[in-house]
């Protein structure tokens, strides 16, 4: 066995880089098995767990080149949907596996993972998510073997408490499953929206925002309506005056132009714009009641945003992934795009001036923690 030998007391400098992350790059590996395409991970880590899933993959049917942190895999044909005991045993994420196999090849037989050091690594909830999405399972001789005969169907399913694997787990069965499946209690942590991103490149529909406006007019806001149907949401009146909107998959671009009422309300148009840089495709925003209204366009900008001015009109490139930053609220609704635009980027983003939130805005950090979102006010 290897030692290291450590002397300490001298201080560190300079440079140093960071490796892929671990727990992203093997949900990963596993995402690889729900296809029969070719998959190409990069920045994958080289490190032991990850060969081991390498290992696995090729086991069960794939071909995997390795270049240089580059993984090339395609699994033609599942031979084998099996995780063996001698294969796994030092590997605890082989539960990872088995949500993959057994929604596409209809059966898995995945060995139990060990003891581990850090405790108990119980799979309890892995395999109650999976019979509710049809499958039937058995326990024997150290392996679980899941059988789902007729495919997977989808379903709502509640994790008693938060799992890592578990929730990748699931996403991975489901996205093979008939019909619809909602988890709820689902972990968070950035591998899990690493894998959803993934899989979204891949072609699955995960279920984004559920949202039930009450208190609201929805015929007020029928321009805004029919352009947010237009991009593929779907926003249904529940009564009078709630409204529930629902994105189940990637928006697309829908161009729109301000106008008086009943169009399209020029107090709309930044947070729209904020909605645009998510789209697929590309929308020109047309402002036609104030002349410089477009304030917002350069600090969506420093978050990452594609956004051409053109005189009137700003042409936004979407699906651009927005990253946090300290960004200066310039206008009451040039302020709601940028929170709005928080509320997508990755990391943090620090939101200066919000005073000309408060003008138009009551309570707005509140409302929005209130449906999951993470915003503080700093004084
Ligand atoms: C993942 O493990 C990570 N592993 C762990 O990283 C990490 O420490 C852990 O999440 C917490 O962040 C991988 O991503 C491969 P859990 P996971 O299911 O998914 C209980 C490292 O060092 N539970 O979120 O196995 C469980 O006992 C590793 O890189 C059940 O009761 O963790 C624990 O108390 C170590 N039943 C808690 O939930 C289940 O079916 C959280 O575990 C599943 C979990």
């Amino acid at each position: 066995m290897d030692k290291f030998v450590v002397k300490g007391g001298v201080p560190l400098r300079g440079p140093i880089e960071t490796s892929g992350a671990k727990n992203s790059a093997l949900p990963a590996l596993a995402a690889t098995l729900l296809t029969d395409q070719p998959v190409v991970l990069r920045r994958i880590p080289h490190v032991r767990d990850v060969r081991t899933m390498q290992r696995l993959l090729v086991d069960i049917g794939a071909t995997v080149d390795v270049d240089n942190g580059c993984v090339r895999i395609q699994v033609s044909r599942v031979r084998s949907p099996e995780a063996p005991y001698e294969l796994v045993k030092t590997m605890r994420a082989s539960s990872l596996v088995l949500g993959p196999l057994v929604a596409r090849a209809g059966r898995a037989r995945v060995s139990l993972p060990g003891g581990c050091g850090i405790g108990a690594r119980p799979i309890n909830l892995h395999l109650a998510g999976l019979e509710q999405l049809g499958a039937q399972i058995q326990q024997a001789h150290g392996y679980i073997e899941a059988v789902a005969p007729q495919g997977l169907r989808g379903a709502a399913i509640r994790f008693e408490r938060i799992t890592v694997t578990g929730t990748e787990d699931l996403i991975m069965a489901a996205v093979l499953a008939q019909g619809e499946t909602v988890i709820e209690n689902a972990a968070r942590e950035p591998e899990v929206a690493d894998l959803a991103d993934l899989l979204i490149k891949m072609g699955a529909r995960i279920t984004g925002g559920d949202l039930t406006v009450t208190g609201c007019v929805p015929e007020h806001n029928s321009a805004l309506i029919t352009k947010l149907q237009a991009a593929g949401a779907e926003v249904t009146e529940v009564d009078r005056s709630t409204l529930r909107v629902r994105a189940e998959s990637v928006l697309r671009s829908v161009d729109m132009s301000t106008a008086e009422y009943p169009g399209f309300a020029t107090d709309l148009q930044a947070q729209y714009m904020a909605l645009m840089t998510q789209a697929e495709g590309i929308a020109i925003i047309e402002e036609t009641i104030f002349e410089n209204r477009f304030m917002h366009a350069q600090e969506l900008a420093r978050m990452g945003a594609n956004i051409r001015l053109e005189g009137n009109q700003a042409i936004v490139a979407g699906r651009k992934e927005l990253t946090g930053a300290g960004v200066i609220a310039s206008d009451l609704r040039a302020s709601a795009s940028l929170v709005l635009a928080a509320l997508v980027a990755r990391g943090e983003t620090v939101i200066d001036r919000v005073y000309h939130i408060d003008r138009g805005y009551e309570k707005i950090e509140e409302k929005l923690a209130g449906v999951g979102a993470q915003i503080r006010r700093l004084d």
